[in-house]
């Protein structure tokens, strides 16, 4: 049991916690030991050495969750059983299998809506489900299997991890934290065994439930060959021939990472039926899965905005490279663009003197034009450079000339006058203000010298007076 588990199943339960699925499933014929290698038998009975695959990845499961402080982890386990073509769910006994269906979620993968999905906080919990779930599951006695298991099951563990993760800023500091969960999904199937009547020696109910076993198993043999017959590519997949297909549609062919283990007998009376299982075997060798990790809406839309935020910053840094290559756009030195108008000053005031050159040219050419001093080549030439001037004149803009460079520079010093001699005229009236409060002033100065003249001399004569009555 440890050889197999280690060498096949340790190895999935890693991927699981990266967020990949995984599906282990066990076939083969009846009493062949794949109950036993799943290990959703009754582990009360067993020793530890004895356990099969679910104990050990349960217990590796915790362990790895255990020792990975930085995250945080959900587990979610679900039980369920095909019997006779019917989903029943053995963590919820009572609730009717009509409430159970398989169905596809938006990203193609199955889900069995209506089971009962339980949040497990310790590996004791989730084996207490798994020990109540095996022990309720439909089992019966055969020629071939004392304790045969009468329904295919599926035993899923649901693995959520986030992780917090420190994201770099822009600055280059870590602030923002974010949470990327990841759910991986494992099930382990422990199939019902392909069972041939004379040898079961099934009668009644026993050999009812074989009939649905046998032809469950006939579809998975189906899609198996389907999928890995080489030769043919077989473009339809019977998953939809039986429960059990459809259930397992996303492990076989699909986006899960899948082990199968074929169970055969010993025994050289099983000859036949071993090696139709291991024919089985080797065609599902061919089958290639991909597989995708699995994210939640939330981490994809995360994932998908950062992405987006990372586009618009590589545009920001693109149009400021743009920017420095052309001067008129924003963020542009100052220095560049006093360079740059300068430049401009200097091409117009070029551009007037060849204008006014030019002209001058032109009266003297239409001067010797009239007097009829040239060949007529020269004629013909002398016409193209006068049409060819009058193009490039209608082109120039005409404030370009000396007249209305002139004319403008009057204007503005015009203008400048005007504002002269408003600022003259307004410091007129505040002189002529200011004379009127000064003569004013004066004024008042007068009269009060006078006043105190007076009074000295009323002083004065009222001194001499006291002095004489003395
Ligand atoms: N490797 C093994 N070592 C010891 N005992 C085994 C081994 N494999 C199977 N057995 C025993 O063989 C018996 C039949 O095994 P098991 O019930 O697992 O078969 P099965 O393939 O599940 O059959 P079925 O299809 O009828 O359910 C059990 O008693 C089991 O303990
Ligand atoms: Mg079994």
């Amino acid at each position: 049991q440890e050889e197999i588990y280690k060498r096949c199943v340790e190895p999935l339960v890693h991927t699981l916690f990266d967020g990949y699925n995984a599906t282990v499933f066990a076939y083969g014929q009846t009493g062949s030991g794949k109950t036993y290698t799943i290990g959703g038998g009754d582990i009360t009975a067993l020793t530890e050495e004895e356990y099969g695959i679910i104990p050990r990845a349960l217990t590796d499961m915790f362990r790895i969750m255990q020792e990975t402080k930085s995250k945080q982890f959900t587990v979610n386990v679900s039980y369920i059983e095909i019997y006779m073509e019917e989903l029943r769910d053995l963590l919820a006994l009572d609730a009717p299998s009509r409430d159970l269906h398989v169905r596809e979620d938006s990203k193609g993968n199955t889900v069995i809506v209506g089971a009962r999905e339980i949040e497990c906080e310790s590996l004791d919990e989730v084996m207490s489900y798994l020990e109540s779930g095996s022990a309720a599951r439909h089992t019966g006695s055969t020629q071939m299997n004392e304790q045969s298991s009468r329904s295919h099951s599926i035993f899923t563990v649901v693995i959520g991890k986030c992780s917090l993760q420190l994201n770099n800023t822009r600055k280059g500091k870590k602030s923002i934290l974010e949470c990327k969960k990841k759910n991986g999904k494992f099930h382990f199937v422990d199939l019902a065994g392909s069972e041939r009547a004379h040898k079961t020696g099934n009668i009644g109910d026993r050999f009812k439930e074989s009939i649905y076993i046998n032809s469950g198993l006939l579809s998975l043999g189906n899609v198996i060959s389907a999928l890995g017959d080489v030769k043919k590519k077989a473009i339809h997949i019977p998953y939809r021939e039986s429960k059990i297909t459809r259930l397992l549609k996303d492990s076989l062919g699909g986006n899960a990472q899948t082990l199968m283990i074929c169970c055969i007998s010993p025994a050289a009376s099983n000859f036949d039926e071993s090696l139709n299982s291991l024919k089985y075997a080797n065609r599902a060798k061919n089958i290639k899965n991909k597989p995708i990790i699995n994210r939640d809406i939330q981490s994809i839309r995360f994932e998908e905005m950062q992405t987006e935020i990372k586009a618009l910053r590589e545009e920001l840094a693109r149009q400021k490279t743009t920017m420095s290559i052309y001067p008129d756009m924003e963020g542009v030195p100052e220095t560049r663009i006093k360079e740059l108008e300068d430049k401009v000053v200097r091409l117009q005031t070029e551009c007037s003197h060849y204008r006014m050159v030019a002209e001058e040219a032109y009266k003297h050419i239409t001067d010797i034009q009239g007097k009829d001093m040239l060949s007529r080549s020269q004629e013909l030439r002398l016409k193209d450079w006068l049409e060819l001037l009058e193009e490039i004149k209608n082109q120039v803009p005409i404030t370009l000339s000396r007249d209305a460079l002139q004319n403008e520079t009057i204007k503005n010093l015009q203008q400048e006058l005007q504002e002269c001699k408003s600022h003259l005229e307004s410091d007129e009236t505040i002189f002529a203000d200011k004379k009127r409060e000064v003569d004013h002033l004066n004024e008042t100065i007068k009269t009060m010298e006078t006043t105190s003249s007076q009074f000295e001399w009323q002083l004065q004569d009222m001194t001499l007076r006291c002095r004489q009555q003395e």
